[in-house]
């Protein structure tokens, strides 16, 4: 099936009892036996429900993997994820990270016994040599918030070179654009509470794979750990997926119009966002998704500066979080990377003058109106 019929029929077949065309919420805790080891396959709702299972099936189908499972927010679908590795076992990270991802990693795996090393991995050519030896490689293509591009691929490569597992974080693609599975990656980890949901209004998190194995091993600690998704938070993230294949055109339709503007404007330094010809990875992300998205993060050169753009805008909203229909914008030295160290910020680039804004599906013009006036007085 192509891609729109996935994000509307993919895991969801009418509920067989009324032929109810929306998967119904199963607001259940519990499920009746018939006797003694005798049921429906339902037990109870930690390990067996049908909106979470239906929507599962819908994002395994639209990332192209054999099963996934979806956990109470991004950082739980991680959390699970990382159970792959043992006390003693290296993992190789993608220096620029979600804030969220990184703090975890360091202050709370790397307490039992799990090492992290974090190393830029945009030039896959002499990666395998700075990396070393690693049983797990953790990526994000764009990162968060400073659009760099790792070539899937190639890390796939160096990973199982290695015997080690490929997990690419794809929540700023969305599997619209992007399809890691398909370019080697054995995991794929999102923030449903995006690009995937896509209207604001509800934190999830889902792991899709493509071995048995990782699919055992995930159902296992989503029961076991028990971050399950909530059944009304599972059809809010269905009812997203609908629609998937036609806002991330309009999202990034206003990217385009927003990334341009910006890069011409006197008052903005640098434009990180892989859809600009002068983005340092433009081509290994043209050869590996289809399109550019619709984050951009820019630096206006200092904290004043952004200060006075975060707080002048009218239409965009000042708020944590990307990827709903409505505009956010926010700063990530204080609010999304704030648990980076200022020195680990300074290193990466990061600086108290960079903003980020996930563009949304209102007006482009509108938009832009709304930046100029905001920019006129920072
Ligand atoms: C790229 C990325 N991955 C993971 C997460 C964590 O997701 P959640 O906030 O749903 O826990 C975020 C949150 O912003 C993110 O931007």
């Amino acid at each position: 099936m192509g891609f729109a019929t996935d994000c509307i029929h993919a895991g969801q077949e009418p509920d067989p009892t009324t032929g109810a065309v929306s998967v119904p919420i199963y607001q259940t805790s519990t499920y009746a036996q018939e006797g003694l080891g005798r049921h429906k396959g339902y037990e109870y709702a930690r390990t067996h429900n049908l909106t979470r299972r239906s929507l599962e099936r819908n994002l395994a189908a639209l990332e192209g993997g054999t099963d996934a499972y979806c956990f109470a927010s991004g950082m739980a679908a991680t959390q699970a994820v990382l159970s792959f590795v043992k006390s003693g076992q290296r993992v190789a990270v993608s220096d620029n990270v979600y804030g969220g991802t990184h703090r975890f990693f360091t202050k709370i795996l790397a307490d039992y016994g799990v090492e992290f090393t974090f190393l830029d991995a945009t030039d896959p050519s002499d990666f395998a040599d700075r990396a070393g030896r690693f049983d797990l490689l953790w990526i994000e293509t764009p990162t968060n918030p400073l659009m760099k591009i790792c070539d899937i691929a190639a890390l796939a490569e160096v990973a199982h070179a290695r015997d080690a597992i490929l997990v690419v974080d794809n929540t700023f693609m969305s599997p619209f654009f992007q399809k890691p599975l398909a370019l080697g990656a054995d995991v794929v980890v999102h923030s449903t509470t995006k690009f995937l949901n896509g209207h604001s209004d509800g934190v999830g998190g889902v792991a899709v794979v493509k071995k048995e194995a990782h699919a055992e091993r995930l159902r296992f600690v989503q029961n076991a750990a028990g971050a399950i998704l909530s059944p009304f938070d599972s059809w809010l993230v269905l009812r997203g997926t609908k629609t998937l294949h036609l806002r991330m055109p309009r999202h990034e339709e206003n990217a385009c119009t927003v990334g341009p503007f910006l890069y011409q404007h006197p008052k903005v330094g640098t434009v990180h966002w892989p859809g600009l010809p002068s983005h340092p990875n433009h081509e290994v992300h043209r050869k590996q998704a289809s399109g550019f998205g619709a984050v951009i993060s820019f630096d206006l050169g200092g904290l004043e500066a952004a200060r006075r753009l975060l707080e002048g805008v009218r239409l965009c909203t000042l708020g944590e979080s990307l990827g709903g229909v409505e505009t956010l914008i926010s700063h990530p030295a204080t609010m999304t990377h704030a648990g980076y160290t200022q020195q680990e910020r300074d290193t990466l680039g990061i600086t108290d003058g960079l903003v980020r804004i996930s563009v949304g599906c209102e007006d482009a013009d509108d938009l832009v109106a709304d930046l100029e006036q905001a920019l006129a007085s920072a």
